[in-house]
């Protein structure tokens, strides 16, 4: 692939600005200068600089973010700035036609915390989020009141929620602590941990994502703070 076009798929601008690096001197691969925009390298591997900070290729995108308090899951944010404001500037540009640029796979609320997806890969997005693939979400909830034990069996059983055709179930639900709660879901409806806690009358104030299928947030990732999800890491979500 010629450089120039590897920068374009990865995010450094469009195809002028990406051939004008090259001429600027500005790119580096694998330890050499090059000048050539049209200079061919092997993409799969490929490591490089721009303007001195390096870069790995990655024909798709697949990310993991800690999500702070205080962020939308959304490319065109109301009041709040958008989480994709965390992410490195390519990883903003990238995509163009029949490939979506980087999305959140499925959303996570303003105030909720933890473990967010991000990927370019529709297919990889799909399989994540549609109900039918049950990949289990994983929340830590901090409550108004002590749960009780008939508050547990009520949200394994199904409550009712506004706007949802069929009661939903949590598919595990144990108190944690004096008033904390681990819940999980299969499915993704609009603010469904939060409806289905105030419809058992304990309201959630805190609300954290700490796992998807077997991919724990890691205790090193810090609010904030994104990384390239690892082949193990791919593994773990099924
Ligand atoms: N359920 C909610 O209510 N909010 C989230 O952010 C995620 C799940």
């Amino acid at each position: 692939m010629q450089i120039q076009h590897l920068l374009f798929s990865q995010g450094f601008g469009t195809r002028r600005i990406c051939a004008g690096l090259v001429e600027q001197g500005l790119v580096e691969v694998e330890g050499q200068w090059v000048t050539d925009p049209a200079h061919t390298v092997v993409a799969q591997g490929l490591r490089f600089r721009v303007q001195g900070v390096p870069w790995l290729y990655q024909e798709r995108a697949y990310l993991m973010l800690n999500k702070p308090a205080g962020y939308e899951c959304s490319h065109r944010p109301g009041a709040w700035p958008s989480v994709y404001t965390l992410l490195a500037p390519p990883l903003r540009q990238r995509g163009e036609g029949a490939v979506p640029g980087v999305q959140a796979v499925g959303r996570l609320d303003q105030d909720t915390t933890g473990l967010l997806l991000l990927s370019d890969d529709g297919r990889f997005i799909h399989r994540m989020t549609s109900p039918r693939h049950h990949v289990p979400k994983v929340y830590e909830l901090e409550l108004r009141d002590p749960p009780t034990p008939q508050q547990v069996s009520r949200l394994l059983a199904g409550v009712a929620i506004e706007r949802a055709s069929e009661p939903v179930r949590a598919a595990a639900c144990s108190i944690t602590g004096e008033r904390a709660m681990q819940l999980t879901l299969t499915e993704g409806k609009y603010h469904q941990v939060k409806r289905m806690l105030a419809a058992v009358g304990n309201p959630v104030e805190r609300l954290h994502r700490s796992r998807i299928g077997a991919l724990e947030l890691p205790g090193d990732l810090a609010p904030g703070q994104w990384r390239w999800l690892q082949a193990d890491d791919l593994q773990a979500l099924g």
